[in-house]
């Protein structure tokens, strides 16, 4: 078992002289992961014919195969995931996985959608996109960050379900506020009501445990391509069985209305080799502990919140069972409120401290969200809190 902290840095690209605390918004590939991905490459180059029509989703007969290259990958992610191989299929992000179970839902104009204010920007945007195609309504429910606890989380939203509610879009860990929410239970107030419940999983695989089975939701879309390690262009989608018939992938293609695994198996030329490396990724994370990677990025995580609120004078209210691998923190007011001052400290702390984070301002003032991954160390989270709290102290006596 490998010791984490910077010194993992040897496994990655990265630059060692970047604190890279942004993990969650753009993830980093291991170089044993992209090696795989690269040999998948030869192997296709070798034979392109034979590797994309032959053994990759069986168009054609491969019978030197027992089963397709995209099923044999799909198997060893739904053993990390909780669910069935034959339930799940690969798509190029998660966005790709939501957009195709919005446009597949027969909506019509009174029809409602719930979905949260916490939800990532362009999600929102497709719901809102299907809405004005359908006719239907969007109901935002307001979370207010940071919660009390879960428990309020599902309140408000079991309180926004409406007779007219058809569908539900809910974060399983949210972007900006990092939350990780209680998707089980809110799935069981949604049900109650008859409302399908969609899970945006986009940080979920690889930052906390995930049995999608045991979460009983309708359809779970979400990214390897974060915190699972794989190369980009790497997500997935899975349905409940019964869900899957009337699901169609966003760009029509070969595999129309031929059943799930032909929807999204059988389309347009593409690179796979980043789903084909699915599997190594999954290994590796295995092969480091997955439960001790776990504990370690959440521990760093919520040490990280409590750190960066000590040194900055500033407070972490966010209850500890709702932190993964990410925690968002408020800046000191002194730091600014708007988006041209988080978009100015930003750039600052990238280009003259070299640490790489996000930053955003909401609700009057500025917030950090500090990605743990397990290259990452107390140090880096210090190389934060100092180089905010030296900016600070430096246009203080510049103001005098
Ligand atoms: C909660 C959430 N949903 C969706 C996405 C979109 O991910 P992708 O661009 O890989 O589809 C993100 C990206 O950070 C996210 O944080």
């Amino acid at each position: 078992m490998p010791a984490f902290g910077r010194t993992m840095l040897t496994h990655w690209h990265l630059d060692p002289q970047v604190a890279y605390l942004n993990h969650g918004t753009v993830g980093a590939t291991p170089t044993r992961v992209l090696a795989v991905q690269q040999a998948f490459r030869d192997d296709m180059e070798r034979a392109p014919a034979r590797f994309l029509l032959r053994e990759l989703t069986g168009t054609f007969p491969a019978p030197w195969r027992s089963e397709s290259r995209l099923r044999e990958a799909a198997r060893s992610v739904a053993g990390f995931v909780g669910a069935r191989a034959e339930d799940l299929v690969f798509v190029t992000n998660v966005t790709t996985g939501i957009n195709a179970v919005l446009q597949s839902s027969q909506l019509g104009s009174g029809d409602e959608m719930l979905i949260t204010d916490l939800a990532y920007g362009a999600v929102t945007m497709a719901v809102h996109a299907v809405a004005q195609r359908t006719g239907a309504r969007v109901r935002t429910v307001s979370i207010p960050f940071p919660p009390s606890s879960s428990g309020a989380v599902v309140s408000a939203i079991r309180d926004a379900l409406t007779d007219r509610t058809r569908l539900a879009v809910i974060d399983h860990v949210t972007a900006m506020t990092a939350l990780v929410l209680p998707v089980a239970e809110i799935a069981e107030v949604c049900h109650a009501r008859g409302v399908p419940v969609l899970v945006d999983g986009a940080h979920a695989p690889g930052s906390v445990d995930l049995d999608i089975t045991d979460l009983d939701v309708d359809w779970y879309a979400a990214n390897l391509h974060k915190w699972a390690l794989t190369p980009r262009s790497c997500g997935f989608l899975w349905a409940r069985p019964d869900r899957q018939a009337d699901l169609h992938h966003p760009v029509v293609s070969w595999g129309r209305d031929k059943g799930f695994l032909a929807e999204f198996e059988q389309h347009a030329t593409h690179d796979p080799t980043c789903a084909l490396s699915a599997p190594a990724a999954v290994a590796l994370l295995r092969e480091w502990g997955w439960p001790q990677v776990r504990d370690y990025i959440h521990n760093l995580a919520w040490e990280a919140g409590r750190r960066l609120t000590a040194r900055w004078d500033t407070r972490l209210s966010t209850p500890e069972e709702m932190i993964g691998a990410m925690v968002t923190v408020p800046l000191p007011e002194a730091a600014g409120s708007t988006d041209a001052d988080a978009a100015a400290l930003r750039l600052a702390l990238l280009e003259e401290d070299r640490v790489e984070v996000q930053l955003h301002a909401s609700a009057g003032r500025l917030w950090v969200r500090v990605s743990a991954q397990i290259y990452n160390d107390i140090t880096d989270i210090d190389r934060l809190a100092n180089a905010v709290r030296q900016r600070l102290v430096v246009s203080s006596v510049e103001s005098r």
